[in-house]
């Protein structure tokens, strides 16, 4: 017998519950006055499979150590396997050391989670390609860029459509929308300043006179896309829209992105937001239940 444990961040567990017939479970879990949190599981575990649900965004350090503490509960209790569903996985954008000495935070957050027995996890639009590197158990990373643009199609005024990566790395994901929308893609050229400020360096000319969708991973401070829409404003783009998986939107980031005159923009709810319109719960469903 299954059963699926909503996290702190874990609202995903009731819809994938009900889709998969995987029963709800309960964990007890608290944030003490000193800061520690504390967490307890009520029910027998013994010998089942147990799914824990919890999405990493805005406070990434306390979602993981309250899941560490949970596949290890988990395992002492007799779980028989601990599945991750962690539909926006942190500290995703740096997977090796760039600069000396600084610390390969992806790498140490995947040995912590292997250590205190977690073995599969799934994700949604891993931010790497390469993740098996890193990953020391099976990993399943699902797209939900289809959703996306079948919600752009229905949604945004797109006469004459024409998909932006956001930057290299978003290939992979505007090559999808460009094809579920019938249309042209090509990247920008994004240099990084520091974690607010980005430099649009190149856009590609064949936006003239197009509804632009912009589409990337992860919207974080915002600082990409604003600065995408001033480049394809100024390169004459008619329409302009952004889509992404993970809303995680940060600060001020969609004042920012509204009054840089965005058209449009939608994410999913692996990050719960004001334009989590689309819902990976059925896609993470149908995934587990053909696994
Ligand atoms: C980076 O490579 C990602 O794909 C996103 O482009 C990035 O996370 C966006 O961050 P921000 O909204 O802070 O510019």
């Amino acid at each position: 017998m299954d059963v699926i444990i909503p996290a702190s961040q874990g609202i995903l567990a009731y819809p994938i519950s009900r889709k998969t017939g995987i029963q709800l479970g309960y964990a007890e879990l608290e944030k003490l006055p000193d800061g520690e949190k504390y967490v307890r599981i009520p029910e027998n575990v013994d010998g089942k499979q147990v799914y824990i649900v919890n999405s990493f965004a805005h406070i990434p350090d306390e979602l993981i150590i309250e899941t560490l503490f949970l596949i290890d509960t988990f395992k002492e209790l007799g779980a028989k396997k601990v599945i991750g569903i962690f539909p926006y996985f942190p500290y995703s954008r740096l997977m090796r050391r760039f600069i000396r000495g600084e610390a390969a935070k992806l790498k140490s957050v995947a040995k912590l989670f292997k250590v205190a027995g977690l073995d599969k996890m799934y994700v949604v639009d891993f931010h790497q390609r390469d993740f098996d590197e890193i990953f020391d158990f099976e990993v399943v990373d699902i797209t939900a860029m289809h959703l996306l643009a079948g919600y752009a199609k229905k949604n945004f005024q797109l006469e004459s459509p024409f998909v932006v990566g956001a930057d290299e790395v978003a290939e992979y994901w505007a090559e999808i929308v460009a094809r579920e929308l019938n249309s042209e893609y090509a990247l920008m050229r994004k240099i990084r300043i520091d974690a607010e400020n980005v430099v649009v360096d190149s856009v590609p000319k064949e936006v003239v006179n197009k509804d632009v969708v912009i589409v990337d991973d992860i919207i974080s401070t915002g600082g990409t896309v604003v600065q995408a829409i001033k480049a394809l404003k100024a390169a004459g783009a008619r329409r302009i829209y952004a889509a992404c998986t993970h809303p995680a939107l940060s600060n001020e980031a969609l004042k920012m992105i509204y009054h840089a005159g965005i058209d449009g923009i939608v994410g999913t709810d692996t990050v719960l937001s004001p334009i989590s319109y689309v819902s990976v719960a059925d896609l993470i469903s149908e995934s587990i239940l053909s696994s």
